[in-house]
């Protein structure tokens, strides 16, 4: 894979992307799928935190910065926290240290109709925007509560309506967050920037997903109807971790192989 210049209409579809908060996780996904985002999902999944409401700017700085270096080919993708956002000077400042602190490509902002004037005051400073619309997880504490979006004609409307400002704000794409298919199907086919979804069907021009949800790494029992496991590392990693305990208890390990003679 080609390194990928910018995200725009003309992104080669279906775009697929997924979280990385590591370098480690960052390097396996580098150059195999079109996004990595560095999303402050890692609250709730490294943080143990009960949403992403307690999420820093030197948190994200941080995994931001640590990310950054192992992305070669992929667009890199930062969310900026809870509360970083609520005026045009904090936004843009914070912003602004971001891209300084962690050079990603685009920044990604939690949207409603009253934050409009962030996202058109950040594209005016030439920032390029991903709209995150539906379920915004900065607006919950308790997760819970998280109800699928769409089921009446009034949210739809008002999740078309979001979509289509963001767009005519100057956003680089949209991303929709747990609605019903209809409503995903509706966005896409009424914008011309990329949708990407997670829990919003395959009509979106592009999915994501968090990355240890995939492998079955996030400790969290209960996952939403759209994550799908693709490998279970908390049980492999079980097993790896009973075996060395045994091979410690045995004195089996270490063997003269793993010993400095
Ligand atoms: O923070 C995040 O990881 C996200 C994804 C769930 C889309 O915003």
């Amino acid at each position: 894979m080609k390194k990928i210049k910018i995200l725009d209409k003309s992104f080669s579809k279906p775009i697929s992307c997924l979280t990385a908060y590591s370098p480690s996780i960052a390097n396996i996904l580098d150059g195999k799928i079109d996004l990595i985002l560095v999303g402050d999902s890692l609250g709730s999944t490294l943080y143990g935190m009960n949403n992403t409401q307690g999420v820093t700017m030197d948190m994200m700085k941080n995994h931001g910065a640590a990310v950054n270096k192992e992305i070669k080919k992929s667009l890199k993708v930062l969310d900026m926290p809870y509360k970083t956002y609520n005026n045009k000077t904090d936004a843009y400042k914070n912003a602004k240290i971001l891209l300084n602190h962690c050079n990603p490509d685009l920044l990604k902002i939690e949207i409603s109709e009253k934050k409009l004037f962030i996202l058109k005051h950040l594209v005016d400073k030439k920032v390029n925007i991903i709209s995150h619309i539906g379920v915004t997880p900065q607006s919950y504490k308790n997760f819970n509560k998280i109800k699928v979006l769409g089921k009446t004609s009034k949210e739809k409307d008002n999740l078309l309506k979001l979509a289509q400002e963001s767009e005519k704000l100057g956003a680089k794409a949209v991303l929709l967050e747990c609605m019903t298919a209809n409503t995903a199907k509706l966005i896409t086919e009424n914008i011309s920037i990329p949708t990407i979804g997670i829990g919003a069907s395959r009509y979106c021009d592009g999915q994501v997903l968090v990355f240890d949800d995939l492998i079955n790494l996030s400790l969290n029992d209960k996952k939403p109807r759209f994550v799908k496991n693709y490998f279970n590392f908390n049980k492999i990693a079980g097993d790896v971790v009973r075996k060395y305990n045994r091979e410690v208890k045995l004195k089996k390990f270490p063997s003269n192989k793993f010993t400095y003679n």
